[in-house]
């Protein structure tokens, strides 16, 4: 029996939301010049869903977010913290955490945005176990929203193709038996940053005319170095964060990878000789939902009954910056 970690916090309810509006590959070739057998087979993608103009990235992540308090039994005041990922900010101050405590009514937490792109919402989860785990709160509120819709050039091929809206949240309180976050790992290397970036639209090129003409505002990805960069970190993320909670492959009942590719998915899994079955993916139905994908995935796993007590759930996310993650837990 191998002896793990004792975890200081636990993840205690999940909740996700989906824009109801279903965006097809047939629905893109009609857009562009680009095919469903193209975007199936290079990344698995089948559909994604796409949030109204008038839905913000905060209501979102409110949906998401009073679906995983209800199910923890948490009410608004509860929540002595709000960590809110997102690649999308509704708007550049205040941050889009601000905005959703107004609308949960979260009056006692502190709240802020937190940018670490895919891996945000595992990198959030480490900050939230830090405050819980020093007795600064009992409750955490992690949420991940992203409105990758209004950051992609609808008339870029090989970007649009791959994204996706949605939300996904996770309520946090310290852990009192195995339950819990077992080992993390988590990562950044800025030196990689122009390899998947907004070139403007911020304090260092602020909005103008010309970028706005420009596109510049919008999402440019070198596809090729991005591939091969998430293919190697997510392997190393995975392997690390799998031996600092003492376990192997096989341990794993679950591995949720970031959902932003099919091969990048598989690719991880057979690095860390996680069996096809054990695999969840739902990139086919939502793209890449950047920092979402994750917390979105758990909770359908835990939802379908994938995991339950005493599941061991393995997870792996990488993304702009570069940064890259990983987290083990034990439900
Ligand atoms: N439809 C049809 N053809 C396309 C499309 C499209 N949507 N997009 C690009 N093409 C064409 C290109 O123009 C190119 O044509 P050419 O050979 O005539 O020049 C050809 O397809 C091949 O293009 P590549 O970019 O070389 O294709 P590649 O096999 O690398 O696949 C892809 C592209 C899917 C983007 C891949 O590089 C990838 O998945 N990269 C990772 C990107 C990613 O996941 N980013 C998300 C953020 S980071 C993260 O979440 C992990």
């Amino acid at each position: 029996m191998v002896q793990h970690p004792q975890p200081l916090v636990e993840l205690v309810a999940t909740g996700r939301y989906l824009p109801e509006r279903v965006l097809t590959n047939l629905d893109l070739e009609k857009m562009m010049d680009t095919s469903d057998e193209w975007i199936r087979e290079r990344t698995g993608i089948r559909e994604r869903r796409i949030a109204r103009a008038d839905e913000k990235a905060a209501d979102m992540a409110a949906e998401a977010a009073r679906r995983a308090m209800e199910r923890a039994g948490v009410s608004p005041g509860e929540i002595d913290i709000l960590i809110l990922s997102t690649a999308t900010p509704d708007r550049l101050l205040p941050s889009t955490a601000c905005d959703l405590q107004a609308i949960l009514g979260a009056r006692n937490a502190m709240a802020f945005d937190l940018a670490a792109a895919c891996s945000g919402w595992l990198y959030g989860l480490t900050m939230a176990e830090g405050y819980l785990a020093t007795g600064r709160g009992d409750i955490a509120l992690v949420v991940a929203t992203e409105k990758m819709s209004s950051m992609v050039d609808w008339e870029d091929r090989a970007t649009s193709v791959l994204f996706g809206d949605g939300a996904g949240a996770g309520i946090l309180r310290r852990s009192t038996g195995e339950r819990g976050i077992l080992s993390c790992y988590h990562r950044a290397d800025g030196t990689l940053g122009n390899l998947l970036y907004r070139p403007a639209g911020g304090a260092a090129i602020p909005m103008s005319p010309e970028v706005l003409a420009n596109k510049d505002h919008l999402l440019k990805m070198s596809g090729r170095e991005v591939f091969k960069n998430a293919v190697r970190s997510m392997a190393e993320a995975s392997d690390i964060a799998l031996r600092k909670a003492g376990l192997t492959g096989d341990d794993v009942d679950i591995l949720i990878p970031h959902q932003a590719n099919i091969r990048i998915i598989d690719a991880t899994a057979k690095y860390a000789g996680i069996p096809p079955e054990k695999v969840y993916v739902n990139v086919d139905r939502y793209g890449n939902m950047s920092s979402a994908a994750i917390p979105v995935a758990l909770d359908e796993v835990l939802e379908k009954g994938l995991a339950g007590p005493g599941s061991v759930v393995h997870t792996v996310a990488f993304g702009a910056g570069f940064t890259w993650s990983a987290m083990t837990f034990r439900f």
